[in-house]
């Protein structure tokens, strides 16, 4: 299960994600928001987050205009690695070396097929694990 949110600024590339993912098989949990009324984007990414720290999604992906609103709240919270991502290379890195737990994305500065790529590299990518990357991760808190 993936958690995904966004605010007034993500929701249609939001709504093209979810397709995305479901016609691959993956199992989406949706906190919002629905429509494109302003909303607060920190109320969306303390939902996706809640989910991951809580263990009942795998990973997380968040969406705003730039994605950096997004990533600088999710980040605040414990528990929480958000990387905000615009290509594909950054993607797989950011899973492989930071073992990054959400994905941020900046609907108004990449394209839905970008995003498709990036959110798929993501989600298909595993920590390596290694010596170093467990290292440094616990040097965050
Ligand atoms: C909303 O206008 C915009 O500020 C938001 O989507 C995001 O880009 C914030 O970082």
């Amino acid at each position: 299960m993936i958690a995904i949110g966004c605010d007034h600024g993500g929701v249609e590339l939001k709504k093209q994600l979810i397709e995305h993912l479901q016609a691959r098989g993956i199992e989406v949990q949706d906190v919002g928001c629905y429509t494109e009324e302003s909303c607060d984007y920190p109320v969306y990414a303390r939902k996706v987050a809640d989910l991951v720290l809580k263990g009942q999604c795998r990973l997380g992906i968040l969406v705003c205009g730039t994605g950096i609103g997004m990533s600088i709240a999710a980040n605040k919270i414990p528990g929480i690695r958000a990387a905000l991502c615009g290509d594909c290379f950054s993607a797989r890195a950011t899973r492989s070396h930071n073992d990054a737990n959400i994905l941020c994305l900046g609907a108004r500065v990449i394209g839905s097929e970008l995003a498709f790529c990036i959110a798929d590299i993501f989600l298909d990518t595993d920590f390596s694990g290694e010596e170093r990357h467990v290292r440094r991760i616990g040097m965050y808190d």
